[in-house]
């Protein structure tokens, strides 16, 4: 028999696990990192226009498929609307968290590895070579990424086999509050640095001479990343909403939440980044070989080395459970599984993925295909085609198939002042209806034809 569907606790618990899922390397990984490589304030603008016009209505259309539906992405299309298009739409979504599954938990294990020689000190480096030279040497041996990324999968499962309310919500409720008060904790400390001036200039500042089609596309990649739309994680959370969950405002308090934490993340690192005189354009290297170096030249440098890795770590943490449960739901809604075994059988998929992705840098370089590592391979498809792609469609179901009416009955279940939530969703269905699917459709045209 079908265990019966879990439902989330407290509307509280419901914001901290869907803002867990948001807040993730995402912001204080990948989001200055992409900030640094594409020129600074101009890319942050546009990210933030992205955000509220795309992103905000694509969480929320994401919302009602999985509320109205009870079901995870794959079954959520199919429950709404019979077809055989709409119903293997969702299996674009499985794909996508497969792939991010792996590079997402070998991130997730530099930031274990980089705990542990925080507190060990980086004692005997002190030039930007010899920092870039540690990182090197710890992804390009095949142990060490391999037994992290592992635990940091066990750890993950361990879990997801506890349930929505005990496992999910319970650490999320822990775990988020703490992450806050680390971050703050450190932009205050990042702010008294010498060159806070510069880092902020570099972060705020546009200079749209900086913006192509390609930092276009990137900064709607990363909105979709950070806000994880697009493949259906908030559809999944969403049927584990109670009946009277509200979806605007929850969806609301995420946007804003996830961008607080990116631009704070921004804030934390970029006036270390100047004082230092290091190079904002680092790319994906950026928070574990020049962060360790800033950390290593300031007053007290290894508690903050700490306090940062630690932060990621919680960040990447909540956010993978997120991802996992995409997988989860769908084993168990369409193969019947006990939620048990559904994550077990996820555990060891996911194990197989982020193996082959923690070698992409050793045993597995010089397998290339377009180019790409494996790891950055399943990077760069999974944010800037599949999570489009996903998301375009998602908001031409939800605009276009499922009826206006239910739409609307959906966007303002739950809500008290009506006067104003009933403006804000007519806002909502149009922009789900017009704006994300064109705005989306723009943006990967102009990059399909520019590569
Ligand atoms: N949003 C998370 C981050 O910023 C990553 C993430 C979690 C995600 N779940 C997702 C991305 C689902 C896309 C889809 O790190």
């Amino acid at each position: 028999m079908k265990e019966k569907r879990s439902q989330f606790g407290t509307k509280l618990g419901v914001i901290m696990v869907t803002a867990g899922s948001a807040v993730g390397l995402g912001n204080i990984w990948r989001f200055p990192y992409e900030v640094g490589a594409n020129g600074g304030g101009a890319f942050v603008l546009l990210y933030l226009i992205f955000v509220f016009f795309v992103g905000l209505p694509v969480i929320c259309g994401e919302f009602i498929l999985g509320k109205r539906s009870r079901s995870g992405v794959r079954g959520a299309f199919e429950k709404l609307h019979k077809s055989r298009f709409w119903g293997s739409v969702g299996y674009i979504s499985i794909l996508a968290a497969v792939l991010i599954m792996g590079f997402y938990s070998v991130v997730a294990s530099w930031t274990m590895e980089y705990i542990v020689q925080s507190v060990e000190g980086f004692s005997g480096l002190s030039s930007p070579e010899d920092f870039h030279d540690r990182f090197e040497l710890l992804t390009a041996t095949p142990v060490r990424p391999v037994v992290w990324t592992s635990l940091f999968l066990l750890l993950n499962y361990l879990i997801l086999i506890r349930g929505v309310e005990k496992g999910i919500e319970k650490v999320s409720n822990l775990m988020m509050p703490l992450l806050f008060i680390l971050l703050i904790a450190f932009s205050v400390n990042s702010l008294l640095l010498p060159g806070a001036g510069e880092g902020l200039r570099f972060l705020f500042h546009p200079d749209f001479s900086k913006l192509t089609g390609e930092v276009v596309l990137r900064a709607l990649g990363q909105a979709f990343f950070s806000l994880s739309l697009g493949m259906g994680c908030l559809v999944t959370y969403s049927s584990y909403f109670k009946p009277e969950t509200p979806l605007m405002r929850t969806g609301i308090s995420i946007a804003v939440l996830d961008t607080f934490v990116a631009v704070m993340a921004g804030v934390m690192i970029f006036p270390a980044v100047f004082t230092y005189g290091q190079e904002p354009a680092a790319g994906p290297r950026l928070v574990f070989e020049v962060l360790p170096m800033v950390f290593s030249n300031m007053p007290s440098g290894s508690i903050w080395s700490l306090v940062f890795f630690v932060l990621l770590f919680l960040a990447a943490l909540t956010s993978i459970i997120s991802v996992s449960e995409i997988i989860i739901a769908y084993l168990m809604d369409d193969f019947g599984m006990s939620r048990f075994k559904a994550c077990t059988v996820h555990f060891v998929i996911s194990l197989v993925f982020g193996v082959v992705c923690a070698l992409s840098f050793s045993s597995l370089s010089d397998f290339k295909i377009f180019g790409f590592n494996v790891f950055d391979l399943f990077d760069y498809v999974s944010s800037n085609i599949l999570m489009p792609l996903g998301g375009m469609l998602l908001s031409i179901f939800v605009g276009w198939v499922i009826k206006r009416s239910v739409v609307k009955e959906e966007l303002l279940a739950g809500t008290s002042k009506r006067g104003v939530y009933r403006v804000l969703a007519t806002v909502m269905g149009f922009c789900l209806r017009y704006v994300a699917p064109v705005a989306i459709a723009i943006v990967m045209l102009n990059c399909l034809k520019g590569s």
